[in-house]
C-alpha cells in the first residue's frame, strides 16, 4: 500500500520532469512524514517486534533462504536480458579495484566498466544506463560528486574501491560513501571497513524479507532494514556524520535494491527476489556456518534489467517517502520538516552545494577546482538539473547552510584518523566479514585485511 502510493506519486513526478513546475511532495509527502513522526511510538514498538522476530529468524537462516527462493518475474522484455553476449563474468584479479557499490562492481566484473576498476565519468554514464537503466540525470549527479571528491580530477576517473596508495576512490568516507548503508558497516564501527558485504547485516536483511508477506526485497523490507540500521548507528557510532550529499546517497541506495536489482521492472511484473539480490550483492550462503561469504558480484543467470530509466526525481521522491520515514534520522537539510521540502528543493540543494564541496577535493588538485566546479555545473545543466529548469527558489538554502558543515570535526571527511588505514584498501573476496555486530569504533573485533 505504501509502495503503490510511492510509485504512483513518483511516476507522476517523473513524467512531469524536466518541467517540474509545481512539483512538490509537500502535500502527500509531508503528510506522510508527519504521520510517520506522530506514529513514532507505535512504530518503535512494532520495530521492537520486528527485531525480536529477526532474532528468531536468523537462527533459521536456511529456512528463511529456502522460503525466499523460486519467485520469477511475471513480465520481462527479452531485449533487457543482461549480461549481453561478450560481457561474460570474470572474477576480479589481484590489483583490480572494487569497493562499496555492488552495481559498479558487477558492471566491472562483466566488462561493462574497465575490469581493473579505474573508471571515467563518461564510462560510468554509459555503463550504468546499459547495465541497469539508471537515468542520465541520476548517474550524472552521482558521477559529478564522485569526480569532485574521490577522483583524479585531471583524468575525471576514479577507483571503484581505493587507489593503490589508499587515496580517494569510492571507499573514501563521507564524500559519497556514507554511514547507515544497507549492507555495509559504518566506517568507524568497521574500523575503516565500509566496503565489504557485512554478513550480519545481510542476515538481518534476509530475515526481514522472509517475514514480509511479499518475500521480496521491496520497499517494506528495505525500509525496515533502514530503520534497524539507523537505530544501530545512532546508538553505537559516536562519529556518525550524516551530512547532506552522502546521506542522500545512503537513503536512496535502499530503493536501488527493488528498483535496480529486481528481475524485470519492479512494480511492472518484476520481482526483487533473493536470487537477483544475493547474486548482485555477492552474498553466498555457507550452509555449514550460516554466514554469508562475500564473493565477486555478478548478474544472475536469466536476469532482466528494468525496462525504463530510473532517474533522480523518482529516486529522491521514493527515498524520502518510501525509506526515510521509517526512521527520520536528523539531517542538516534545512527544508526537512518544512513545507518547502521536495525532491526539487533537494536537487536545488545539490546544485547549489557544488561550491561547498570544493575543500573536499583530493589533495594536489586544489588549483584545478575552479575549472572543475564549472565542469561539474555544466554537467548538471546538460541533464536539465540547472537552477532555472529546476526553478530553485533563491532562498532555498538558508544563509548558514553549507553542504558539508563541520567537515573538520572529528570523524568528518577532513579528519579521518590513520588507525583505520590498513582496512581502507580495495575489496578482498571469498571471505566472511562481520559475523557479529560491531558495537564500538574499535579495530580489535575486525579481522585483519
Ligand atoms: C553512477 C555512479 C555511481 C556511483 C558513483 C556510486 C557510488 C556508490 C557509493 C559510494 C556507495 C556507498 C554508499 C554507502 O556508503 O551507502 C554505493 C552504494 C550502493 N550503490 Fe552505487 N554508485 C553508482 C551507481 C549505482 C547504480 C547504477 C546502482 C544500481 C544499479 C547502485 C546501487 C548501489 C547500492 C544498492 C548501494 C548500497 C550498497 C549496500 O550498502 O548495500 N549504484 N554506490
Ligand atoms: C526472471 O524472470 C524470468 C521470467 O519469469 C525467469 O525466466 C527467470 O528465471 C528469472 N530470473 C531470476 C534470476 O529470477
Ligand atoms: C592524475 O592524473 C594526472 C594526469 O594523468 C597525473 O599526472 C597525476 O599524477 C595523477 N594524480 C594522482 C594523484 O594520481
Amino acid at each position: 500500500m505504501k509502495t503503490s502510493f510511492v510509485l504512483a506519486t513518483a511516476v507522476g513526478l517523473a513524467s512531469a520532469f524536466p518541467g517540474m513546475a509545481g512539483i512538490n511532495m509537500k502535500e502527500e509527502g509531508m503528510k506522510m512524514l508527519k504521520e510517520r513522526h506522530d506514529a513514532e511510538q507505535q512504530e518503535k514498538r512494532q520495530l521492537g517486534d520486528v527485531l525480536d522476530g529477526v532474532g528468531d529468524l536468523v537462527g533459521g537462516l536456511l529456512d528463511d533462504v529456502k522460503g525466499l527462493l523460486g519467485s520469477v518475474a511475471s513480465a520481462v522484455d527479452p531485449d533487457n536480458k543482461r549480461p549481453e553476449p561478450g560481457y561474460e563474468f570474470q572474477a576480479p584479479k589481484k590489483g583490480d579495484s572494487r569497493g562499496p557499490c555492488p552495481a559498479l562492481n558487477t558492471l566491472a566484473n562483466h566488462g561493462y566498466l574497465p575490469r581493473d576498476g579505474y573508471v571515467s565519468f563518461d564510462q560510468i554514464l554509459e555503463a550504468t544506463a546499459r547495465g541497469f537503466n539508471m537515468g542520465a540525470d541520476l548517474a550524472t549527479v552521482l558521477g559529478v560528486f564522485t569526480t569532485l571528491t574521490d577522483a583524479n580530477i585531471t583524468e575525471q576517473s576514479w577507483y571503484l574501491g581505493s587507489s593503490p596508495e589508499h587515496l580517494g576512490g569510492l571507499n573514501r568516507h563521507d564524500t559519497v560513501e556514507a554511514d547507515i548503508s544497507p549492507n555495509r558497516e559504518d566506517y568507524y564501527l568497521g574500523c575503516g571497513d565500509n566496503h565489504h558485504l557485512s554478513s550480519r547485516l545481510f542476515k538481518q536483511n534476509v530475515a526481514l524479507a522472509a517475514q514480509n508477506p511479499s518475500k521480496e526485497f521491496d520497499f517494506e523490507t528495505m525500509g525496515n532494514q533502514f530503520a534497524m540500521n539507523a537505530d544501530f548507528s545512532l546508538k553505537n557510532n559516536p562519529f556518525i556524520y550524516y551530512f547532506p550529499f552522502p546521506s542522500i546517497v545512503s537513503v536512496v541506495a535502499y530503493n536501488f535494491y527493488p528498483q535496480f536489482f529486481s528481475n524485470g521492472t519492479f512494480g511492472a511484473g518484476g520481482v526483487a527476489n533473493y536470487e537477483s539480490i544475493s547474486s548482485i550483492l555477492g552474498a553466498k550462503l555457507n550452509k555449514k556456518t550460516g554466514e554469508f561469504q562475500y564473493v565477486p558480484e555478478r548478474f544472475p543467470d536469466n536476469w532482466y534489467r528494468r525496462a525504463t530509466p530510473y532517474g533522480a526525481v523518482q529516486a529522491l521522491t521514493e527515498g524520502f517517502t518510501g525509506i526515510y520515514p521509517y526512521n527520520p534520522v536528523p539531517m542538516p537539510i534545512p527544508q526537512i520538516g518544512t513545507d518547502n521540502f521536495s525532491p526539487q528543493t533537494l536537487l536545488c540543494d545539490i546544485y547549489n552545494g557544488i561550491n561547498s564541496i570544493t575543500p573536499l577535493a583530493l589533495g594536489g588538485a586544489l588549483e584545478q577546482t575552479g575549472d572543475t566546479i564549472s565542469w561539474a555545473v555544466q554537467k548538471l545543466i546538460d541533464v536539465g538539473l540547472d537552477a532555472t529548469t529546476l526553478g530553485c527558489p533563491k532562498n532555498s538554502i538558508s544563509p548558514n547552510f553549507k553542504l558539508y558543515p563541520n567537515k573538520k570535526q572529528k570523524g568528518g571527511p577532513l579528519r579521518l584518523p590513520r588507525s583505520q588505514y590498513r582496512w581502507t584498501g580495495s575489496n578482498k573476496y571469498n571471505r566472511v566479514y562481520f559475523t557479529e555486530a560491531p558495537t564500538q569504533p574499535m579495530c580489535k573485533h575486525v579481522s585483519k585485511p
